[in-house]
């Protein structure tokens, strides 16, 4: 895996976002794999500011997110599908025929895991995967566990992803879902290539334990490890620690 620091989230943001941009130009058909969560904000808020300063066409992009909350309906507030229309894809114009995404309401959340791994193969696969990781050293909502899943799947939430979850139910522990439908670990592993971003000293223990522990299902990211094309990126504050 490669690893690079960078001073600031910020600066962090503004090179990954010029990655993405540069690739979209180059393949317009780009397939993005996405991750929600604290970390990326940044990095939309630049792909947002750049892609309409610069009038870059996302019109033939497709993407994947990784994960959705159970229960939990795509245009309801709290769901992962909201919070990408509202923070990216209404930004930069993915068209909604190109956005793939789990639908935690589905009566059949096995069919609808099935349907998923099925789109991403019917797409060409994934070119680009953006990850964060859980300070547990989750991906996705791949937790810790003695086995881990290879295709998307059902998944019940450690304790605490739900508190880290809070922040987008108003602080409201109780109203966090307690299921989540993920891309399993193959799934991930089959994109072309991955970046992986942390921030913040609170992801050091984990970042700690992908890069340089032995691979294991206690730390999922770890999994990395056996992928060609890794980018770890991390601000400097993270980085330190890691020293
Ligand atoms: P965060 O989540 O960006 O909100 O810290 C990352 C993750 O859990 O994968």
């Amino acid at each position: 895996m490669k690893c690079q620091a960078y001073p600031s989230e910020a600066a962090l943001a503004a090179a990954l976002g010029r990655i993405i941009l540069d690739t979209i130009r180059r393949l317009p058909g780009l397939v993005l794999g996405l991750p929600t969560g604290r970390t990326p904000l940044a990095l939309y808020a630049e792909l947002a500011r750049l892609t309409a300063r610069e009038q870059v066409d996302w019109s033939d992009v497709r993407t994947f997110n990784l994960d959705e909350f159970v229960g939990i309906a795509p245009d309801e507030p709290g769901s992962y599908r909201a919070f990408m229309q509202e923070r990216l894809f209404r930004h930069v114009k993915v068209r909604p025929e190109h956005i793939g995404f789990l639908d935690g309401t589905a009566t059949d959340l096995v069919a609808e895991c099935q349907r998923y791994d099925r789109a991403i193969t019917a797409a060409g696969g994934i070119d680009l995967l953006v990850l964060g990781i859980g300070g547990n050293g989750h991906i996705g909502f791949n937790e810790p566990a003695e086995a881990l899943a290879a295709r998307t799947h059902l998944v019940a939430l450690d304790a605490p992803t739900r508190a880290a979850n809070a922040r987008w139910f108003g602080g409201d522990l109780s109203r966090v879902p307690h299921d989540a439908l993920t891309m399993g670990m193959a799934t991930i592993l089959a994109a072309r290539a991955i970046v992986l971003i942390a921030t913040g000293e609170t992801k050091a223990a984990a970042v700690r334990a992908m890069l340089y522990g032995g691979v294991t299902t206690a730390v999922p990211a770890s999994f990395l490890q056996l992928h060609p094309q890794v980018n770890v990126m991390l601000d400097q504050s993270l980085a330190d620690q890691l020293a």
